[in-house]
């Protein structure tokens, strides 16, 4: 199956798809991190980065990636190009995808960025909306690939994901089941994936598309309220209790709902297991959804997981941009022969 334009939704990418982006992305942060070598792959390029919502993360990665890769990124924060209102979204849409070469979007409604893509000639990705957040789940399994058990595949290991049922919740059931994971949702009913919250129209069926990746990679999902489901959790994950977005839960009631329980505690990653690791997209509200001993102990991954926003970023921006050839010839770094296999791999896609 070739890459699709844009990437709006990991659910319309493969398996292999999917893994090759990653093996780019350590590809590349090992010729940067440990060679020192930069891979102007998107030399001369010029990214347009809209956010409706504030970022820290998404937004630092997706600019130092582009001048990683040779490029160059262009903020538009709230309010500083038109966007739906004095003039259409497809016709903003069309001008940008030609004075762009990649543009991404952060946005309030699921239904622009998909509008953004089918009207720009350019791909674009999706730096969040309130359905889901697969930039993050790109990072995420670039997280969890590099710190893998002692023996394990990614394919054997148990992703519990503690919480409110928001986009990065879906996004995560996404993507492990379609890398063939063992995904868990534990979170109070109500908040679960299948009450229907974050659907973005009537018609989708989140558990539904969970279970029909499944299907095809061998992963498992359950959703409970019972916290026995999260034994032997390899990877345990949270959220706020309280996001952006409409959705989510809001009002001072969300502590009564989601406290004490659903709290990620030490005692909860021990119940998990010795062993579990702790994740979290960030920015992470202490003393809510996590406590400082587990977010600040050395079973906490949240802080590599928020640098690997960039590494797994860099990846995507070179597979889905335009790419320039590398001109290393004569150059040489450790990394090289496998930078350039990585980069054939995700053309040969
Ligand atoms: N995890 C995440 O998307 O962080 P930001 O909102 O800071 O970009």
């Amino acid at each position: 199956m070739a890459f699709p334009k844009d990437f709006i939704d990991t659910n319309e990418l493969t398996k292999e798809q999917i893994l090759a982006i990653e093996e780019l992305a350590m590809a590349m942060k090992a010729a940067i991190k440990e060679d020192g070598y930069y891979p102007h792959l998107l030399r001369n390029k010029s990214l347009g980065m809209i956010f409706q919502q504030v970022s820290t993360r998404t937004r630092l990665s997706f600019e130092t990636a582009m001048t990683d890769l040779g490029g160059h990124a262009q903020f538009y924060g709230p309010g500083t190009i038109q966007l739906g209102g004095h003039e259409s979204l497809g016709d903003t849409a069309r001008v940008m995808g030609d004075l762009l070469d990649i543009l991404m979007a952060r946005v309030n409604r699921h239904k622009d960025v998909v509008g953004l893509a089918a009207g720009a000639a350019c791909p674009v990705l999706n730096g969040m909306s309130e359905y889901n957040h697969p930039t993050q789940e790109m990072g995420d399994l670039l997280t969890m690939l590099e710190n893998l058990p002692e023996g394990k595949r990614i394919e054997d290991c148990k992703l519990a994901f503690i919480g409110d049922a928001t986009q990065v919740c879906v996004s995560l059931m996404f993507m492990a089941s379609i890398i063939g994971m063992k995904f868990v949702q534990y979170g109070p009913k109500g908040h679960q994936i299948t009450d229907g919250g974050l659907q973005v129209d009537s018609d989708v069926d989140l558990l539904a598309i969970g279970l029909e990746n499944c299907k095809k990679s061998g992963g498992t999902i359950e959703i409970s309220d019972n916290v026995e489901c999260i034994k032997g959790a390899d990877f345990i994950y949270t959220d706020v209790w309280y996001g952006l977005y409409d959705a989510e839960v809001d009002g001072p009631s969300y502590l009564d709902v989601f406290m004490p329980d659903y709290q990620v505690t030490m005692d909860l990653m021990n119940y998990a297991g010795p062993d579990s690791k702790f994740m979290h997209c960030l920015p992470a509200v202490r003393g809510e959804e996590v406590t400082d001993e587990v977010a600040d102990s050395d079973r906490s991954l949240c802080w590599v997981e928020a640098e690997n926003r960039k590494h797994s970023i860099r990846a995507l921006l070179a597979a889905f941009g335009p790419r320039t050839p590398l001109f290393d010839e004569g150059v040489e770094y450790a990394g090289k022969e496998r930078l350039h296999a990585a980069i054939a791999a995700v053309e040969a896609l």
